[in-house]
């Protein structure tokens, strides 16, 4: 335990290093101390904002001089309890929110080189003003950094056509655990010069280095964008329709998820100005987009087509096409609120699971009915990625039941129901969101002996003294 005048000190150090402004140890820290799910308060020794790459490895060797361990943070947006300090008031809170430029576009390697806080909408908006689209898409794309997103090898709305963070992104440029600074920002699409290290830290979150910059790939803009809204009869109906989807519209189809009623009813309840379609007429609705790079009749005809296949077969009972882009924004609002009703409705058990796409209606089936039988009342807000695969099975507190007592008592059972029945269907446990600190101590139970050793000898291997973000992901050793 570091005595006073070693934190002090540390602190001082800290000052001199970023400005006496980008240290903060008192006042209102809520925005870096609690997890956007309200999961978790934590205490930090000190929030640091460095300004720039040699700030950061500057203060990650201070830190490490003190024996002080960080957790790296971007827009604290993530779902697993990983990005704030713990309640110790030991470590220090790296905060990239500074480090938020954009340093280059190129628009003949189709890259963008970006540094790790900026916003991820601001990306978005940056590229689109050149002529090229960042395909990263996710509810929290207003607060969320590309450091995070690139932590946590975010998903989102767009994963069917272009794939996870991890797909996206061509370099990065990463202070280690011992304060050196690896710049592989080559925006090199081949490289096969040894061990790919961007890989490692993708996906790593926070525990084996801090991603400072990185360089990612963007794409022409498409000529047209549609949305639909569809209602479906059941699960099947919906995978039969995604079926159909790639059929139809080939590398157009972007985007494909799935929605159950109780979920759209909370956005219907939190969120009464938006006028989410069908309710009350189908168990199940998706939204499904389709990317166009010929023209939007092109695109409209092409979806009228898989809409009339759709109906034929039954796998639709009605559908709304939008017509203009706000339309299409409105829409795609309504899938993106269901979080933020959710968060709205209280407390809640969230699972972020993914099986083969074939496999979620039987997955569905079984896991809904062996809930109903041991926890009566128990409510399911079921939506998510049905393109990837990706569901957010989640739990809610029976109508009326205290949702803190709730998750008290039932989250370790309920869990252990859904997780036992995703083992059986050769599932993961977190598609997307990654493991944090919530889900830490599930993931030798899901992980191989074999994975998990390999997992250890990584960490111990590029983060010795276990200073970058500890017990998050692996347990303490
Ligand atoms: P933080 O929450 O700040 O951090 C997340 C993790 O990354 C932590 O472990 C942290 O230590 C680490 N980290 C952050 N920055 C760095 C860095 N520069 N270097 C090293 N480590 C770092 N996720 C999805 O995958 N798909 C979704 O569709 C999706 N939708 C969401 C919708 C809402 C409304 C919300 C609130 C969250 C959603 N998320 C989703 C979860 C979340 O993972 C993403 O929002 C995002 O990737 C996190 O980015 P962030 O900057 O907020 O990271
Ligand atoms: C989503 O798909 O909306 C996100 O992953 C957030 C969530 O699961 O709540
Ligand atoms: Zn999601």
């Amino acid at each position: 335990m570091m005595q006073s005048a070693q934190t002090d000190a540390l602190r001082s150090t800290l000052r001199a290093l970023v400005g006496e402004a980008h240290v903060l140890t008192s006042g209102d820290l809520t925005a870096y101390e609690q997890d956007w799910r309200k999961r978790e308060r934590g205490r930090a020794l000190a929030v640091v904002r460095p300004g720039s790459t040699d700030e950061v490895a500057a203060v990650v060797r201070a830190c490490a001089q003190a024996g002080v361990s960080l957790v790296p943070q971007g827009g604290n947006t993530g779902m697993v309890v990983g990005s704030i300090p713990d309640a110790t008031g030991t470590q220090v809170l790296l905060s990239l929110q500074r480090l938020n430029r954009i340093r280059a576009i190129d628009p003949a390697n189709l890259t963008v080189t970006v540094e790790a806080g900026c916003i991820l909408q601001t990306l978005q908006e940056a590229c689109e003003k050149e002529g090229f689209l960042f395909p990263l898409s996710l509810a929290a794309e207003g607060s969320c950094t590309l450091g995070g997103n690139l932590a946590t090898n975010a998903g989102g709305t767009q994963v069917v056509r272009y794939g996870n963070t991890r797909e996206l992104c061509l370099g990065l440029e990463v202070v280690t655990a011992q304060g050196e600074v690896w710049n592989g920002l080559t925006g090199l699409r081949k490289d096969n010069t040894g061990y790919d290290l961007r890989h490692l830290y993708i996906g790593s979150e926070g525990t084996l280095g801090v991603i400072t910059a990185a360089t990612l790939r963007m794409v022409p803009l498409p000529a047209a964008q549609l949305t639909a809204f569809a209602a479906v009869p059941s699960l099947e109906a919906a995978v039969q329709l995604l079926g159909l989807a790639h059929r139809h519209l080939h590398a157009g189809l972007t985007g494909f998820e799935v929605m159950g009623d109780f979920a759209l009813g909370l956005v219907r309840k939190h969120f009464a100005q938006q006028n989410v379609p069908f309710g009350g007429l189908s168990p199940y609705c998706v939204v499904l987009e389709n990317s166009d790079h010929e023209s939007e009749s092109h695109a409209r005809a092409q979806f009228e087509r898989l809409l009339e296949a759709a109906l034929e077969q039954g796998c639709v009972l009605d559908a709304v096409v939008a017509q203009t882009q706000a339309q299409a924004r409105a829409l795609w609002h309504i899938r993106e609120s269901i979080p933020l009703a959710q968060a709205q409705e209280g407390l809640n058990i969230k699972h972020d699971i993914s099986i083969a796409v074939s496999r979620i209606p039987a997955f569905v089936a079984e896991v809904d009915a062996l809930l109903a039988q041991h926890f009566p009342g128990v409510r399911l807000v079921n939506y998510g990625h049905l393109g990837d695969g990706n569901l957010h099975y989640n739990v809610q507190a029976p109508e009326g039941a205290d949702a803190e007592a709730f998750l008290r008592d039932q989250e370790g059972p309920i869990n252990a129901l859904v997780y036992a029945v995703v083992d059986r269907f050769h599932g993961s446990i977190s598609a997307e969101h990654g493991i944090g600190s919530l889900k830490r101590d599930k993931l030798a139970h899901h992980k191989s002996p074999v994975a998990m050793g390999a997992m250890r000898a990584i960490k111990r291997a590029l983060d010795p003294h276990n200073l970058l973000n500890p017990g998050r992901v692996l347990a303490k050793e």
